[in-house]
């Protein structure tokens, strides 16, 4: 069968250019259109990338007409049920679930690798107490490239292994040292003994003064929540990390501009915008008048964590995380929670409403997670730091992928120019 393409014909001149079509193993072909600009002097025109394919990619797919999620294959809600972040970790990094033997070596792997270099921990008394976690983040992982340059090279293959075990593994250490900076508490080492969502737990909240007892259903909680941020395709942090290591910047700076991309209020940073929303509505009678706000054209207020650029149905991770928040409350004897109770009628109204219908914006994965992180503990400026540990895998898994694409090349988009046409500088006593 003759390879598909597509005829596209120049309505002025009558000329016509094939351009070959290419299939994915599932999810809509794409047209090949490389050759465009050197066949016809012009280029494509999609702000936004909304509907560009910008690589090829064997790691996540997402159907955002049916609200299908799956990694490596694997639909999210069957790895949410049966896996655990650190096997989700393998699968993502290496293509295939691990082996009995192949799991506890890699979570060795990681679990012996959380502690940061010494002095990177100076870093943070650098910054004033206030300073908002994802700073601190974005800054303290931008620096790794100081301290671990002795596996920056990016064409050794043992190099990126190592790079992927360093960052999975020091992230949390690196969000609770921020986290901890914020409380103006001391540091808590991570413990190897304790599994990535208990350490975790463990440097957030334990104090040199006592024991801390990690509690299960928290740290079952995080473990899901961290499955369901783990990757997301081609999602504008993770294209900001292809597109830094495209140039072969080191790793580190490709993942630190992953965590600038993610902190934008329109990305990850809507996990902390839905629950300062909420807590803006205050309560159910307020909530006709923020959807009227949303719905209105000239006010700039938008109903944070709803809606999606390719999820046209429901976001299959918001609705585990509702049912999440409703075990992990009771379970945590949180008999009432305002701020559920509240994100539950929102979701209610906005459905039944005319512009939400139409326009299908459904909540997504960040409208519910703020719930369950602060049922745990943990503070809203530290939401997106949340997001940011999760997502780390799934950026690291796109950074490799890109780094050894046979068609990989430094991404350098072109531009629909509409500026002033050439012109002679005008001395400034003639202006
Ligand atoms: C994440 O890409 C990913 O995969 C991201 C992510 C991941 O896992 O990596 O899923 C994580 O970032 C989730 C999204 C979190 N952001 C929010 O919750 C912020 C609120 N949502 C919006 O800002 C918006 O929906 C986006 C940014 C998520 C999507 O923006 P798009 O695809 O550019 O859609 P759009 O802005 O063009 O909206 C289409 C229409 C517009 O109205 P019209 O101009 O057609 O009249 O829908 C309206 C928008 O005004 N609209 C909303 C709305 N979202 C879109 N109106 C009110 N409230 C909203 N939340």
């Amino acid at each position: 069968m003759s390879a598909k393409t597509f005829l596209l014909q120049n309505s002025e001149t009558g000329d016509q250019i094939e351009l070959d079509v290419r299939s994915g193993t599932v999810g809509p072909d794409v047209l090949d259109i490389r050759s465009l600009n050197a066949s016809t002097g012009t280029f494509t025109y999609d702000s936004g990338f909304a509907a560009t394919a910008s690589c090829e990619s064997k790691i996540t797919y997402i159907d955002g007409g049916k609200g299908l999620l799956m990694y490596r294959g694997y639909p999210v809600e069957q790895l949410a049920e049966k896996s655990s972040f650190i096997e989700v970790c393998y699968l993502l990094l290496h293509g295939e679930l691990p082996s009995t033997d192949e799991l506890a070596k890699f979570d060795q792997t990681v679990r012996t690798h959380t502690m940061l270099n010494e002095t990177m921990l100076r870093l943070f008394d650098g910054f004033h107490h206030d300073a908002h976690p994802m700073a601190m983040v974005a800054g303290v992982v931008g620096s790794m490239s100081a301290f671990y340059h002795d596996t920056t090279d990016i064409y050794d293959p043992r190099h990126r292994d190592i790079f992927a075990h360093r960052i999975l593994a020091k992230m949390p250490t690196i969000a609770a040292a921020a986290y901890k900076h914020t409380v103006s508490q001391p540091f808590a080492y991570p413990r190897n003994d304790l599994s990535y969502a208990k350490n975790l737990l463990h440097m957030f909240f334990g104090v040199p003064t006592e024991e801390y007892e990690v509690d299960k259903v928290a740290a079952e909680a995080l473990d899901l929540l961290f499955i369901l941020h783990a990757d997301h395709e081609q999602n504008c942090s993770t294209s900001t990390v292809r597109m830094a290591g495209s140039s072969g910047a080191n790793p580190y700076s490709a993942i630190a501009a992953g965590i600038a991309a993610l902190w934008g209020p329109a990305h990850g940073g809507a996990n902390e915008a839905v629950l300062n929303m909420l807590e803006q509505i205050g309560s159910v009678d307020q909530i006709d008048k923020f959807v009227d706000k949303a719905k209105d054209k000239n006010d700039p207020f938008r109903l944070m964590g709803f809606g999606h650029r390719v999820y046209k149905n429901h976001d299959p991770r918001a609705t585990i995380i509702r049912g999440a928040c409703h075990k992990v409350l009771k379970q945590l004897g949180r008999t009432d929670s305002p701020l559920f109770e509240l994100a539950l009628r929102l979701e209610e109204i906005a459905l039944k409403d005319d512009y939400f219908i139409e326009k299908k914006l459904y909540p997504n994965v960040d409208f519910y997670s703020g719930i369950i992180y602060r049922a745990l503990g943990i503070p809203t400026s530290m939401f997106t730091v949340m997001f940011a540990i999760a997502r780390t895998v799934g950026w690291v898994s796109h950074w490799r992928e890109m780094i050894v694409d046979p068609d990989g090349r430094i991404s350098r988009p072109r531009q629909l120019y509409t500026g002033p046409v050439a012109r002679d500088y005008v001395g400034i006593d003639k202006r």
